[in-house]
């Protein structure tokens, strides 16, 4: 079943295509902006006028005449407005149709696509020289909802943690563990906190120019496939990646160990990329360094800006490693996007590494490659997000606060809940809050972060929508109508029909979440439909209705729960039964 919209931009598209003899016209099918338009407006008429340099409103009578003619059972009226604006209002038959679909097999309220693609979706990965800091909450989290959207669509999703596990600072940490090792202290212990460890060995490299000298050398020798140094840094790495994965499992994240491809992967590949940027004739030596200038890339004083691939000491780059990344991810893995959830301060990176790898022909000609750019997250006086003292927060203490606040919010508003029920519910709503906070705001902008407004039940919050979903389970338990009887059939009171339009509408919103990778479009989306069923159940009695009535309510709530909680889902967020 497609969309309302698709189905409709399909009808009035087509119409539009016979009455004005331009091929692939556009209906441009928006959802009406205000309740008087309509259902669903079409804005596409203007412009063809424009090119056929005709009266628009005349060709909106026209195309109407059309579309009544075409359509039997989708549409109940249209009206022309304004300079051309058709605005239509759908069936009650057709809605009530489309309900009973859903009914049956809830899977439809977001249907499968039809063209599935191997989609690569790089998110969250951190380096893994310190421990998971708040600067990687957005990029994990948004990474998983547009791998949860783009999977129930069908698409085969191939997660890659793409994480730093090779670059120079591993050199100082291998130093300071064979350091402390020779102290015969107990490791395991030490690596317990990342972050002081990481501390330490800086401090260390930072005061003695002897460690610092023996911390490149072992980079080298790391590099250089050394026996003993890459037991030290596997060990590292090891402890870091359990750290990384107990902050995934507290956020219900979907990342898993075989999802791993760490920068270290593509090692042997490096040499490799250095020749086929040389034999497509793109490299020239500056300062020493092999670099490639492309035309389209330069800085304020117009000079042309390089991107280094190879040092002078030979070692290679960050933009080396995903130069190898973009050839694994597009003939190996022989994907179709490949996405790259990452900071937006590394937009000019991508461009280039983009840039580059077309040139080289290191990617498949079909491959869109996709940098998924978001803001930094800032406190609430503008500054980026830091503990007092001025260091970064690490993620998992954040989230232990998140937990820990919402357990005293539920402990207020269920003083008699019992305490371990209690902390049951907080757990998922301190996780859930810190989640859909992020999800919620436009991913470009920076965004400040705060405790308040997150947890706060009243709102656009993961609260609200947590407690709308609890609140239509419990009325669905108070009644014995059996999940087979569901049937909607009655969408006489405006609430009703509304509520079930906004129900239907789930599978065009993740429609365009899956293409623009936007989840605050579906966050909104759910915080409209939430609305919407609260306007629903003031204006409509349920319980107080004739049995008919009460059963098409009942039955439009048990629709509305499983959307809500279907939505909900997509951005990794876990419902409750109750609250
Ligand atoms: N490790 C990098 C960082 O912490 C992010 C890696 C993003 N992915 C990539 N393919 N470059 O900034």
């Amino acid at each position: 079943m497609e969309t309302l919209k698709k189905t409709l931009n399909q009808l009035v598209g087509s119409c539009l295509t016979e009455i004005s003899g331009i091929a692939d016209c556009n209906a441009n099918v928006i959802t009406a902006s205000k309740p008087e338009f309509g259902d669903y407006q079409a804005n596409g008429v203007m412009a063809i006028a424009k090119q056929l340099q005709t009266n628009p409103r005349q060709l909106a009578a026209q195309l109407v005449e059309k579309i009544e003619a075409r359509d039997e059972k989708l549409i109940d009226h249209i009206e022309i407005a304004g300079p051309g604006f058709i605005n239509i209002h759908l069936s009650n038959q057709a809605l009530l149709l489309r309900a009973d679909i859903v009914q049956r097999d809830s899977q439809l309220l977001i249907p499968a696509t039809p063209e599935a693609k191997t989609i690569v979706i790089d998110y969250s990965s951190p380096n893994l020289a310190k421990e998971m800091h708040v600067g990687h909450l957005r990029g994990t989290i948004i990474g998983d909802c547009l791998a949860r959207v783009l999977e129930r669509q069908g698409h085969h999703i191939v997660r890659q943690n793409h994480v730093g596990d090779w670059g120079t600072q591993f050199g100082m940490l291998i130093a300071y563990m064979r350091e402390v090792m020779q102290d015969n202290e107990d490791l395991p212990t030490q690596l317990a906190d990342l972050e002081t460890f990481y501390r330490a060995a800086k401090q260390r490299f930072d005061s003695d120019p002897a460690f610092a000298e023996i911390a490149r050398r072992s980079v080298v020798k790391l590099q250089g496939g050394d026996a003993d140094h890459l037991a030290v840094w596997k060990q590292f790495i090891e402890q870091s990646l359990q750290h990384c994965h107990a902050v995934y499992e507290k956020l219900n994240v979907t990342l898993r160990r075989e999802d791993l491809k760490a920068e270290s992967f593509y090692n042997n590949e490096l040499e490799g990329i250095v020749k086929a940027l040389d034999a497509a004739s793109l490299l020239s030596v500056s300062d020493g360094a092999r670099c490639v200038f492309l035309p389209e890339f330069s800085g304020k004083d117009g000079d042309p800006l390089p991107v280094i691939i190879q040092k002078s000491d030979g070692g290679y780059l960050y933009a080396t490693t995903d130069l190898a990344a973009i050839q694994y991810r597009s003939h190996t893995l022989n994907a179709d996007r490949s996405l790259y959830v990452v900071d937006a301060r590394q937009s000019l990176h991508f461009q280039q590494v983009f840039a580059v790898a077309r040139a080289a022909g290191l990617s498949s000609e079909n491959i869109s490659l996709e940098h998924i750019a978001y803001g930094t997250m800032m406190c609430s006086d503008g500054r980026p997000f830091k503990t007092r003292s001025g260091d970064t927060i690490k993620l998992m203490d954040l989230l232990d606060e998140s937990v820990s606040r919402a357990f005293d919010l539920v402990s207020e508003k269920n003083p008699d809940v019992d305490k371990s029920s209690r902390r049951a519910i907080a757990e998922k709503v301190g996780i859930a809050a810190v989640k859909y906070a992020e999800l919620s705001k436009n991913r470009t902008s920076d965004y400040i972060f705060d405790w308040s407004s997150m947890l706060s039940f009243e709102g656009n919050t993961a609260p609200y929508l947590m407690y709308a979903y609890a609140r239509i389970r419990s009325i669905l338990r108070k009644q014995e109508l059996a999940i087979d009887k569901y049937q909607i059939t009655s969408l006489n009171e405006a609430e009703e029909r509304s509520l079930l339009i906004k129900v239907l509408q789930l599978a065009e919103i993740v429609e365009m979440v899956a293409d623009d990778c936007f989840p605050n479009l579906l966050c909104n989306y759910l915080y409209e439909l939430a609305v919407a069923f609260m306007r629903f159940y003031e204006s409509c009695p349920i319980l107080k209705a004739d049995q008919a009535l009460r059963d098409s309510r009942l039955s439009l709530a048990a629709l509305s729960a499983e959307s809500l909680q279907q939505g909900l889902d997509l951005l990794g967020i876990q419902t409750l039964e109750q609250m």
